[in-house]
């Protein structure tokens, strides 16, 4: 028998004792490592004389063999002994309800914005965009509005500090500016809608200091006002869901068209209860016209050649009539309980008719 015997029992049975991963390393670590006891014991060859070394060095290279299996046995043992304990562990109720998990939803300003766009985007209208703050030319001049326009005064409009190339800075008043915009940069035809922010200083129930507006222009070469009645018409019955939703077009008067109307929807107040549809009531819902040949000209666009038809509408008011919200200014409240109430779902999709598809 080798003189190694008692080293080899030794360190196997501290490989038999191990119950652990970490344990079994230590082990590997104790006996096989750089300092280890087996590494000793090799280093102590080089004292023996060339005869013995050899008995001794096969004996030792056995050993640290047997060790080597042995580690690497119980290391397999040991770790599928720790896999099924984990699996008895952690085990998965798949019975169990899923936790309530808080949904976000969609402010009815977006929603309804989606809306509309769905509804001109099937009649082969596109989004234009254009500047939240504008130079004076742009919201008023090109637009016809006269130097001493009510709404030029500093306590309808916001103006800024600063002077752009074209006038004095101001936070637009309407989305009427992305008209001058895209007559400017595009050739005609043009059919667009322009949804966006827009500025007043005002602040009730029925306003807000910042509101929503969507801007229609149609410029081509044979356009007219039935063009403007219908599609408004297509429009209005689509947004309420109401297929035969009377519509009135009362002479008015807008600087930017002419001649100009302001658009009326059926409804009814019977009752107390406030209804869209057919009843001995109007309300007011938009603003709209013939562009007037003097923003054709100003926007570089020949009036004997072109024509065309514009619209404004109130992105809230249209919400609030839809929706049901009393209050503007809740809008804008950022509170949670109100959005959760008329909020909402992504999954909702807005689509031509009816507005939203349920
Ligand atoms: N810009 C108008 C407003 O803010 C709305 C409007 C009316 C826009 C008639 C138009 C229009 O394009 O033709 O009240």
């Amino acid at each position: 028998m080798g003189s190694n015997d008692n080293l080899k029992s030794s360190l196997m049975a501290m490989v038999e004792s191990a119950t652990t991963l970490s344990a079994i390393e230590e082990v590997r670590v104790h006996a096989l490592g750089k300092k280890g006891a087996l590494t000793d014991a090799m280093k102590g060859l080089s004292a023996l004389s060339p005869d013995e070394r050899k008995s001794a060095g096969q004996e030792l290279n056995k050993i640290k063999d047997a060790l080597t299996a042995a580690i690497e046995a119980k290391k397999q043992t040991l770790s599928m002994a720790e896999m099924s304990a984990r699996l008895m562990e952690e085990k998965v109720d798949v019975t169990l309800p899923t936790r309530p998990e808080q949904q976000g939803r969609i402010h009815p300003i977006s929603q309804t914005i989606d809306e509309v766009i769905a509804i001109f985007g099937e009649m082969g209208f596109s989004v234009a965009e254009g500047p939240e703050i504008e130079d004076d030319w742009y919201n008023f001049t090109a637009l016809n509005i006269p130097e001493d326009h009510p709404a030029r005064q500093e306590h309808d409009t916001f103006y800024l500090p600063g002077v752009g190339e074209k006038g004095r800075k101001v936070l637009r008043t309407h989305t009427s500016t992305v008209q001058v915009h895209t007559m400017l940069n595009e050739k005609p035809p043009i059919r667009i809608i322009a949804p966006g922010r827009t500025y007043r200083c005002d602040y009730d129930a029925t306003h807000s200091p910042m509101f929503h507006q969507v801007e229609g222009l149609v410029i081509d070469k044979a356009v007219n006002m039935t063009h403007l009645r219908g599609v408004l018409t297509d429009f209005c019955r689509a947004y309420f869901g109401v297929d035969d939703l009377p519509l009135q077009f009362r002479p008015s008067y807008f600087p930017f068209t002419e001649p100009s109307a302001e658009v009326d929807i059926g409804c009814t107040r019977a009752g107390g209860e406030f209804k869209i549809g057919h009843g001995d009531d109007w309300l007011e819902i938009l603003g709209c016209g013939m562009v007037n040949e003097k923003v054709l000209e100003n926007c570089n666009i020949d009036p004997n050649e072109y024509q065309g038809f514009a619209f404004g509408i109130g992105i809230e008011r249209i919400a609030m009539l839809k929706y049901g919200i009393p209050d503007l200014r809740t809008f804008y409240e950022s509170d949670l309980r109100w959005l959760r109430h008329y909020g909402f779902s992504a999954l909702d999709v807005p689509s031509m008719t009816g507005g939203l598809s349920r």
